[in-house]
């Protein structure tokens, strides 16, 4: 398909949008325009050669199999299209099949000090309270000393994966003799992040035979400045792979490892306990160290206390365009790493001081892949004064930090119930349909009621049935 062809169909579509009757025609016209071929791929529940279509075709092919046909199916998804195709182009081409957008709201955390530095952080969440409880808590802790900040190490892990079924002191004697040359074969590619200060790190051989048969790796460990180097990671183990490759030698894959339990940083806040709260700070401060304390020693707890704490780390990773999925996984494996599910952040109270702190592995790019591709991301990246990936490692584990702190804060005194139905008070008015005017009394009515689906729904039909 040419751009020209994807693009005046696009118009055609933008422009007209709110029509049914011309995006039906189009729609018609679009298909008598299809090869034979193309129409009885469409009316099939399974496909070859999707990818393909237009995507228009793609859409029409889903409307007719799997929605019969509804035009409101179509609307949907064109509606979130961008009326910039050049735009819509660049995010099209982010994945295969692009039929729409999925939008999440981007929201901003302002009044964030970390290590002295002001900060409004960008967040990309769909969860009613996280930007509130952000934003709440960077106010706190700004009149309290700020958070601090620091990386403690930045090593990123890959791994060859093989088999070989042979004398070991060989191998080790193989591996000697050839680790000069492993790293030779890999300088076309760390050519430019050996200028940046990068490179691979070591290549090691480890003998994994006592946890299964046979199996040896290369593991290897790089470091990669301001990129998250998955594919710099990959392409060099791959090359990598090729040339320590022989006939007794099977390789079975090569791949980075997103448990990066040296990629890590530390973040903190600390204050006199009186300086918590006017009132209760003792109970609060001893209150908060117990719930870590029931997080390390309770998994079914620190799943969910880590959850939180995701909820923050999550939101920013995305908003800067980083891979959240290998950001959780790394976390989470790294909770884990004592043998037992256990808290990212801990709490002691030593000498009428409260210091809260988290220690977490962040695998981040502030340049490549997605980072300075997708608009918003470059933006969110500009509004944190373009960080580096260490600044970005200290900025992203303080809005984790941040969001734990809120839900303990929360979970141990009011109970969290009360902020979160509170953000979540005007989904429950949206989905009821309610008018600005309706909205507003609502919004007053519950300023000091407790907030459960059922009371708002009884509150809005007593509301509309009032007037
Ligand atoms: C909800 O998204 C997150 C919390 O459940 C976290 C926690 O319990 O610590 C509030």
């Amino acid at each position: 398909m040419s751009s020209l062809r994807k693009n005046s169909q696009y118009e055609t579509e933008i422009n007209h949008k709110n029509s049914h009757l011309v995006i039906l025609t189009f729609f018609v016209y679009n298909n008598l325009s299809l090869s034979k071929h193309k129409i009885g791929i469409i009316m099939s529940k399974t496909i070859n050669g999707f990818s393909k279509l237009t995507k228009l075709e793609k859409i029409e092919w889903l409307a007719s199999n799997f929605f019969n046909n509804d035009v409101k199916v179509k609307q949907i998804l064109m509606q979130y299209w961008n009326s910039n195709p050049v735009l819509q182009d660049l995010h099209d081409d982010f994945i295969e099949n692009t039929i729409s957008n999925f939008y999440l709201p981007f929201g901003i955390a302002p009044n964030f000090v970390i290590n002295g530095k002001d900060y409004t952080i960008p967040m990309a969440i769909e969860e009613s309270s996280v930007v509130a409880a952000a934003s709440l808590v960077a106010k706190f802790w700004s009149t309290r000393g700020g958070f601090k900040a620091k990386v403690i190490s930045t090593v990123k892990v890959g791994q060859v994966h093989f088999m070989f079924n042979g004398d070991k002191l060989e191998l080790e004697n193989y591996f000697n003799s050839k680790k000069e040359n492993l790293f030779k074969v890999t300088e076309a590619i760390t050519q430019n992040m050996k200028k940046r200060g990068g490179g691979i790190l070591d290549i090691e051989l480890r003998d994994k035979t006592s946890e299964l048969e046979n199996y040896f790796q290369l593991h290897v460990t790089f470091e990669t400045m301001d990129s998250m180097g998955a594919n710099f990671i990959n392409s060099c183990l791959e090359a990598i792979a090729k040339d320590f490759e022989k006939e007794s030698i099977q390789i079975v894959m090569s791949i980075l490892s997103n448990y990066v339990p040296e990629c890590l940083v530390h973040a903190e806040v600390s204050c006199k306990v009186s300086a918590l709260y006017a009132e209760n700070s003792e109970l609060f401060a001893q209150k908060f160290v117990q719930a870590i304390q029931i997080a390390n020693v309770e998994p079914h707890r620190a799943v969910t206390h880590n959850k939180g704490i995701m909820n923050g780390v999550d939101a920013v990773v995305i908003a800067t365009g980083n891979d959240f999925r290998a950001i959780e996984a790394g976390a989470h494996a790294y909770a884990a790493k004592d043998g037992q599910y256990k808290s990212l952040t801990n709490a002691t109270i030593k000498n009428g001081v409260f210091k809260f702190w988290i220690e977490i592995p962040l695998a981040l790019g502030t340049v490549g892949g997605l980072t300075k591709l997708h608009p918003l991301s470059k933006l969110s990246l500009k509004m944190l004064d373009n960080p580096s990936a260490k600044e970005l490692m200290e900025i992203i584990a303080v809005a984790g930090l941040a969001q734990n702190f809120a839900a303990l804060r929360a979970l141990t005194t009011t109970g969290i119930q009360k902020g979160h139905m509170k953000m979540h008070l005007t989904n429950i008015i949206k989905q009821l349909g309610a008018s600005d005017e309706e909205k507003a009394y609502l919004i007053d009515y519950f300023e000091h009621k407790t907030i459960t689906h059922n009371a708002v729904v009884e509150a809005y039909n007593k509301l509309v049935g009032d007037s």
